[in-house]
C-alpha cells in the first residue's frame, strides 16, 4: 500500500461504524464493537449503521433481511447506544452509500483488493463462485465511512486491513483530484482486550457468526444456562492460570478466557491474573460465567423487549436515516463536483 502523508484534513471529528445484519450477534461483536460504540457516543458525533448492503454480498433471505436489520438496531440500543444521542440507521435507506462506492471503485486498484485477507477467508477455494460485491466489499466500507468524513471508526481487529484500505482510497482520491484534505485519513479505534475474541472451541480461531458450532460462541440472545454451559465446556489446557502475561502467550485458550474476563470486568489482564494466578479452571470458569451472565442478561432482556415493539425500532431507523442522509447529501454533491460529474436532475 502507498506511504501516507499526514492528513491536512481540518474538519470536525465524527465516528462511524457498522455491523452486518447477517445473523445473531455474539460476544466478539459486543466487545469488539458495541461496547466501544457506547463509550464514544458522548465524546463525538456518532453514526452507527446497520450495513444491509454489505450483508447481501452473501445470500440473505429477503423475507428475513428487514427483521435482521431491526435486530441489529435493537442490539445497539440494548447495549446502551442512545438513539437520541447517536444516529442509528440502515445503510440501504441512504442511497448515497452506493453512489460514492462507485466513485471509489474507480479510485481503488485491483491490486489493493487482491490483498484483502477477509475476501480470501470468506470465499475459501471458490473464488469463481463469490459475488463481485464480496470482492468490492471493502470499497463500499470506505464509502460508508468517507460519505460522512468520519475521522474515527471503532471496530474489532479483523477490520484493520479494511481501514487501511479506506485511508489509501482517501489519500488517492485527495491526490488524484487535487483536493488536499477533502477526505480525512480515518483512524481505526481497535485497541483493548475485546478487540479479538476467539472461539471457545479453538483459541486460535476468531469467534464468528459463521462457525458451524454454536458451542464456539456466546450469542447475545443466549440465556444464563446456555452461557454457563458454553463456558464450562470451553476448550482449555490442564494447567492452572499463570502469574504473568508472558506465560499466557503460548496458551491461546487461557489467554482468550482471561481476555474476556478482562474486557467484561474493565480490569487489565494483568490484574485478572493477580486475582486468579495458581487457580484451576474449576474456579476460574464459574467466576467468568457469572460475570458474562451478569453483563449480558440486561442486554438480552432489553433486546427481547425492543424486538417485541418493532414499530419503535422502525421509528428510530427512519429518523436516523433522515439525519444521516442530510449529512451525506452535501458531501456526495461536493465529491461529484470534484470528479466533474453532472449535477443530479
Ligand atoms: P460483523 O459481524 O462481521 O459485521 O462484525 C461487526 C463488528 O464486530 C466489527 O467491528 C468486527 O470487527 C467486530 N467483531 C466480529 N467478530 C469479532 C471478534 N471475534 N472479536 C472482536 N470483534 C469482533
Ligand atoms: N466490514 C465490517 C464488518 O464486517 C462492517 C462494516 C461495513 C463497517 N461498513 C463499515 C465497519 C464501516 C466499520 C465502518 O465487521
Amino acid at each position: 500500500m502507498t506511504e501516507q502523508p499526514a492528513s491536512p484534513y481540518t474538519g470536525p471529528t465524527r465516528v462511524f461504524s457498522g455491523v452486518q445484519p447477517s445473523g445473531a450477534l455474539h460476544l466478539g461483536n459486543y466487545l469488539g464493537a458495541l461496547v466501544k460504540f457506547v463509550a464514544l457516543q458522548r465524546q463525538m458525533e456518532c453514526l452507527y449503521c446497520v450495513v444491509d448492503m454489505h450483508a447481501i454480498t452473501a445470500w440473505q433471505d429477503p423475507r428475513l433481511l428487514r427483521a435482521q436489520t431491526r435486530e441489529i438496531a435493537a442490539a445497539y440500543i440494548a447495549a446502551g447506544v442512545d438513539p437520541s444521542v447517536a444516529t442509528i440507521f440502515p445503510q440501504s435507506a441512504v442511497p448515497e452509500h452506493a453512489e460514492l462506492a462507485w466513485i471509489f471503485n474507480c479510485v481503488a486498484r485491483v491490486g489493493w483488493l487482491d490483498r484483502m485477507t477477509q475476501f480470501k477467508d470468506k470465499c475459501g477455494k471458490d473464488k469463481e463462485g463469490a459475488s463481485v460485491g464480496l470482492y468490492t466489499y471493502p470499497v463500499l466500507q470506505a464509502a460508508d465511512i468517507l460519505l460522512y468524513k468520519a475521522t474515527h471508526v471503532p471496530v474489532g481487529e479483523d477490520q484493520k486491513q479494511h481501514l487501511e484500505l479506506t485511508r489509501d482510497i482517501a489519500a488517492k482520491f485527495n491526490h488524484d483530484f487535487d483536493a488536499p484534505g477533502f477526505f480525512p485519513l480515518t483512524e481505526p479505534l481497535i485497541e483493548g482486550p475485546g478487540a479479538r475474541v476467539m472461539s471457545l472451541r479453538d483459541g486460535t480461531a476468531k469467534m464468528s457468526k459463521s462457525d458451524p458450532s454454536d458451542q464456539s460462541r456466546i450469542n447475545l440472545t443466549d440465556d444464563a444456562d446456555a452461557i454457563s454451559k458454553k463456558i464450562r465446556r470451553a476448550k482449555t489446557d490442564p494447567l492452572p492460570l499463570p502469574e504473568t502475561l508472558d506465560e499466557l502467550k503460548t496458551r491461546p485458550e487461557a489467554d482468550n478466557l482471561v481476555g474476556i474476563y478482562s474486557a467484561m470486568s474493565g480490569q487489565t489482564k494483568a490484574s485478572v491474573l493477580e486475582q486468579f494466578a495458581g487457580q484451576g479452571y474449576g474456579v476460574f470458569k464459574p467466576a467468568l460465567a457469572d460475570l458474562v451472565v451478569e453483563r449480558l442478561a440486561p442486554v438480552s432482556s432489553e433486546m427481547r423487549r425492543l424486538m417485541a415493539d418493532p414499530a419503535e425500532i422502525d421509528r428510530v431507523l427512519a429518523a436516523g436515516a433522515e439525519h444521516a442522509r442530510s449529512l451525506a447529501a452535501p458531501i456526495l454533491a461536493a465529491t461529484k463536483e470534484i470528479v466533474g460529474f453532472w449535477p443530479a436532475a
